[in-house]
C-alpha cells in the first residue's frame, strides 16, 4: 500500500482534511502530521472527536508565533518527519502557514505535493493566506480545485500540469455533518437564540483585527446591528486578544452575544439558522452560500467570487457604516449555482491519487 502524509495544524485545514483522510484510507496508508499551529480544545480537538478524524500520528506542538518563526519552526520539524517515514506523496490543505511548511518540506525533499483547495486568488498580496497559497500552488505536483476560477487563476500563473477541477471537499465536510449537526441543535436554546432571529458573526483575519482602526469600525457596526437584532459572535482566541489590548472588549460585549469559538456541528447549525451571516472568514463564506444564508463579508476583496456575482455575498470591507447598511437591508438577489461542485469531491481527489504515478 502506497503511503501518504497530510500536514494539518489549523482550524480550517482540520475541516478539509475530515472528508478526504476517510476516503485516503480506503486506498492508501495516512499518516497524519499535525504542526501544533492551533491548540485550544475548541480550535483544535473538538474536530477530531465530530468529524472523526484519527489522532494525529505526530504532533509537533509549534504553536503560535511571528510568521517567519511559526513557519520556520514548522517546516524543519517536518522535514525530519518526512525523512524518517519517506511517503509517496504529502498532502496539504488551503493556505495557512501550515500548508505552506508540508508544502515546502515535501518539494524540496523532492515528494511530490498534493495541494487541497488549490487555485484560489484574492489578488491581495498583503494577505497572508494569498502568499501562502500562491507559493503553495507553484511547488504543488497535483492540484485539487474547487471552482472553475481556479483552474483558470492557475492557467493564467502557467500552472496547467497536475491541475485537476475535483470540486470543493467542504462540500462533503458539511454533508457528512448535517446529518448529525441536528444532534447540536441545542446550541440555539443554550444561547437563547431563535431560528432566523440572529446574525452570526466571526471575525479573526490580520487585515482586521491587525488594524485597530479597522477593528473599531466593526465593533461600534457589530454593536450598532445589535439594536436592530441579537449578534452573536464565536471569537476566534486572536480577536480576543487585539479586542481587549484595544479596549474594545467592554463595549463590544454588552452590547453583542460575544462567545468562544464553536464546534464544528454546532457551527453548521448557527449558521443554518441564522438570518444573515457577517465574517471575513473564507470558509464561512462557502458555508453561507451553501446553506442559502445571506452573507457579508468584512473584506475588500475575496477568493469566492462566485459568491458575490450570484448575488449572495457582499463586500463591504469594514466601514462602519456600509456594514450597518448590508446587515440591515441586503437581500440575495438570484438563484444559487453548484459552484464548488457536486458532494464527492473527496473521493474524486483519492480516484486521481491512486491513479497518479507518484
Ligand atoms: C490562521 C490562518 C488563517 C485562518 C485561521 C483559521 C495563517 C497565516 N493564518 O490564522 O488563514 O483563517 O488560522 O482560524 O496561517 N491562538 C490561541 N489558541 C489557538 C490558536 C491561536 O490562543 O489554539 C491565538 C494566539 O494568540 C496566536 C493567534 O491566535 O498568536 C493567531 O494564531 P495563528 O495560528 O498564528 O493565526 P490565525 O489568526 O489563527
Ligand atoms: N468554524 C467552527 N467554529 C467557529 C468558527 C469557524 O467550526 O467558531 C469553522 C467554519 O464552519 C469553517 C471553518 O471553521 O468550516 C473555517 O475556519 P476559519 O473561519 O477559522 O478559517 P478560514 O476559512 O477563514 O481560513
Amino acid at each position: 500500500m502506497r503511503k501518504v502524509v497530510s500536514v494539518v495544524g489549523a482550524r480550517p485545514n482540520f475541516v478539509k482534511l475530515a472528508p478526504v483522510s476517510r476516503e485516503l484510507r480506503k486506498e492508501f496508508a495516512e499518516v497524519i502530521i499535525h504542526t501544533g499551529q492551533h491548540y485550544d480544545y475548541l480550535m483544535d480537538q473538538v474536530f477530531f472527536e465530530q468529524m472523526g478524524i484519527a489522532m494525529p500520528d505526530f504532533h509537533l506542538g509549534v504553536g503560535s508565533g511571528t510568521h517567519g518563526r511559526q513557519t520556520g519552526e514548522m517546516l524543519a520539524a517536518v522535514e525530519k518527519v518526512l525523512m524518517d517515514q519517506v511517503p509517496d506523496m504529502v498532502l496539504v490543505f488551503g493556505d495557512t502557514n501550515t500548508t505552506l511548511a508540508g508544502a515546502l518540506a515535501a518539494a524540496k525533499l523532492h515528494i511530490p505535493v498534493v495541494h487541497v483547495e488549490a487555485g484560489l486568488r484574492s489578488f491581495d498580496r498583503r494577505m497572508p493566506e494569498e502568499v501562502n497559497r500562491v507559493l503553495v500552488d507553484h511547488c504543488s505536483d497535483i492540484l485539487s480545485c474547487p471552482t472553475i476560477t481556479a483552474v483558470d487563476n492557475l492557467r493564467k500563473e502557467g500552472i496547467e500540469r497536475g491541475v485537476h477541477l475535483t470540486g470543493d471537499v467542504m462540500v462533503d465536510s458539511m454533508q457528512d455533518c448535517l446529518r448529525i449537526a441536528s444532534g447540536s441543535a441545542s446550541v440555539l436554546e443554550d444561547l437563547g437564540l431563535s431560528e432566523k432571529g440572529y446574525i452570526l458573526a466571526t471575525v479573526h483575519r490580520a487585515e482586521n483585527t491587525d488594524h485597530p482602526a479597522r477593528l473599531e469600525s466593526i465593533c461600534q457596526a457589530l454593536a450598532e446591528v445589535a439594536r436592530h437584532i441579537e449578534v452573536v459572535f464565536p471569537c476566534h482566541p486572536r480577536t480576543v486578544g487585539r479586542l481587549k489590548a484595544a479596549g474594545l472588549w467592554e463595549e463590544l460585549t454588552s452590547r453583542v452575544m460575544v462567545v468562544d469559538p464553536v464546534g464544528y456541528l454546532e457551527m453548521l447549525v448557527l449558521e443554518a439558522a441564522a438570518r444573515k451571516v457577517l465574517t471575513d472568514s473564507g470558509g464561512v463564506q462557502k458555508e453561507a452560500y451553501m446553506l442559502g444564508v445571506p452573507c457579508i463579508t468584512l473584506r475588500e476583496t475575496t477568493e469566492w467570487v462566485e459568491t458575490v456575482q450570484d448575488g449572495w455575498n457582499v463586500l463591504v470591507g469594514a466601514e462602519r457604516s456600509g456594514i450597518i447598511r448590508a446587515a440591515i437591508d441586503f437581500l440575495p438577489s438570484g438563484p444559487r449555482k453548484e459552484v464548488f461542485g457536486r458532494p464527492g469531491a473527496a473521493s474524486r481527489l483519492v480516484e486521481l491519487l491512486s491513479a497518479s504515478q507518484a
